[in-house]
């Protein structure tokens, strides 16, 4: 990738849960930018080159032990630099400013008003609506240059006297601050002098070259799922190198109603490349018979891939390459680059992915963008909406959703249950919306009655959930009617089921899966 990026902006991270955020909303603005490790050094940076520099906010507070710093060198690099919420905070304090706690946390919208022109500004009103979310504030400004303020902070935006340092209390990146864009446009186009070239149809043109050099003719596997990050992968390869490309789906009875069907005709009506299915959902539902435990389904739907993957692999004479649908959160999660923040926790062990020792060297062409950049791709590579814009579906497919022993019949209860929430959420014109809605089955059967006689039967659950990262997540707040239609069609509809409840739930506390 470093290959496409004319210009770049480097995210510093100080373990603010927006860090992917500003860096998706920098290239937003046709600018690549990368997230690298806050204490990466001025000489390291300076050999990077960026054209501009974005300190992440951070749950910390500057002036605590420990607290994570940048090397102060940084700010006399000559590089642009703009401090987000403890950005500015460092900043600051690297500079002659004093930042304090203040005795309530700021949290919410506020009213800003900008009361010095300034180009960070340029084409915004003079008062604009902000995000804030901090403990800390600057106190005493030293060097810096009052821009903006709302009622309880006076500095809410800074300009050093001096070099080309900014510093910003709200959080531009978010869409609760509506003239955020601008503002980060502003800084990258007027303080940076980024020109906005990056463009994903260039980087479309040139993976296809790159691919076509590396794989020369060798061949190259591609697992698909039915997931928008698989399918992509295998467009592209499709267009790089098609006739050496053999995919692999492994049907292992836990995916969404017609999910095979669309994937396979998808990709044997237009894309012509060989593809291998496995079908293998008597060997997933053995592996799964009697077993509540999630982790312990988990464990053996990753083992039963595996073995189904790899055997089927074996079959594909001369295959080189394996290629994987890795994006760039999951590289950033995972401390995959010599320059990018340690590994977090990842909350999900990808169940889908393949041990290293596959004997494949690894391929993965979308190691370096986020999910709504491949989404975008894909519809540039010919992908339908269908598969561009389907929900995301855990690895371990409906497994995670139906709560309690996975059997055959439980799944096709969940799967036709499943398939009418989408359709009315669809049909209501509410999918792309949602990011994510589906149903749960419970391990629990509750009393009905239907006709005159008593039931005792299933209950599902509906769940549907708007987030911006899926790290946060508000529940949707879906129509009476469109709610009352699922609930009546489930209960009709499927048989075995006499209940349907809505989860109200935010993430957190609750996840977004109920596993
Ligand atoms: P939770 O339930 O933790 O899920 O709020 C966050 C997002 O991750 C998806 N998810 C998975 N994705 N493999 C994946 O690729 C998995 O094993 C897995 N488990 C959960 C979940 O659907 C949601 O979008």
């Amino acid at each position: 990738m470093k290959r496409l990026a004319d210009e770049k902006v480097l995210v510093l991270d100080f373990g603010s849960q927006y860090a992917q955020l500003i860096a998706r909303r920098v290239r937003q603005q046709n600018v690549y930018c990368e997230i690298v490790r806050h204490n990466l050094t001025a000489e390291r940076i300076r050999e990077l080159a960026p054209k501009g520099i974005i300190l992440s906010g951070g749950p910390a507070s500057v002036y605590e032990p420990g607290a994570p710093q940048c090397d102060p060198e940084i700010f006399r690099l000559g590089i642009p630099v703009l401090g987000i919420c403890y950005g500015l905070h460092l900043a600051c304090q690297a500079l002659g400013g004093r930042v304090q706690g203040t005795p309530t946390r700021e949290y919410g919208r506020a009213h800003c008003w900008i009361s010095q022109p300034d180009e960070l500004f340029a084409g915004l009103p003079a008062e604009i609506e902000v995000w804030m979310s901090h403990g800390d504030q600057v106190q005493a400004s030293g060097d810096f240059e009052p821009l903006a303020a709302t009622a309880t902070c006076p500095l809410a935006a800074v300009k050093h006297r001096q070099l080309p340092v900014y510093g910003l209390q709200f959080h531009p990146e978010v869409t609760h601050t509506p003239e955020g864009a601008k503002i980060l446009g502003n800084f990258l186009r007027a303080v940076c002098h980024c020109a906005g070239t990056w463009k994903l149809g260039d980087f479309a043109r040139e993976t296809v070259t790159a691919l076509r050099r590396r794989v020369g003719d060798g061949r190259v596997i591609c697992g698909l799922s039915g997931g928008v990050d698989s399918s992509v992968v295998a467009a592209l390869l499709a267009q790089a190198i098609g006739p050496q490309l053999s995919c692999i789906l492994v049907d292992n009875g836990l995916l969404r109603k017609d999910e095979e069907e669309s994937v396979l005709r998808e990709f044997s009506q237009h894309f012509q490349t060989d593809l291998h299915v496995v079908k293998a959902e008597e060997k997933f539902l053995a592996a799964l018979a009697g077993v509540v435990e999630p982790q312990e389904k988990r464990r053996r739907i990753g083992h039963a891939f595996i073995e189904c993957f790899a055997e089927e692999a074996a079959k594909i004479e001369n295959a080189r390459f394996l290629a994987q649908g890795t994006l760039y959160p999951d590289v950033i999660e995972s401390g995959g680059t010599p320059d990018g923040p340690a590994a977090t926790i990842k909350l999900h062990h990808n169940v889908g992915g393949l041990p290293k020792d596959l004997a494949f060297e690894l391929i993965e062409p979308l190691r370096d963008l986020f999910k709504d950049e491949v989404r975008t791709l894909g519809l540039q590579l010919g992908l339908p909406e269908d598969i561009v814009w389907r929900h995301p579906f855990p690895g371990p497919g409906l497994a995670v959703r139906c709560i309690g022993e996975v059997t055959k019949k439980r799944l096709d209860v969940l799967r036709e249950a499943d398939a009418i929430v989408v359709s009315e959420i669809k049909r209501a014109g509410l999918y792309r919306e949602t990011a994510q809605a589906f149903a749960v089955l419970l391990p629990v059967q509750s009393v009905g009655v239907m006709g005159d006689a008593r039931t005792y039967a299933d209950v599902v659950a509906v769940r549907s959930i708007h987030t911006e990262d899926f790290m946060t997540a508000d529940w949707s707040h879906l129509p009476y009617e469109l709610l009352a239609q699922i609930s009546t069609r489930i209960i009709n509809e499927v048989k075995g089921v006499n209940r349907v409840v809505y989860d109200i739930s935010s993430k957190p506390p609750a996840t977004i899966e109920w596993e």
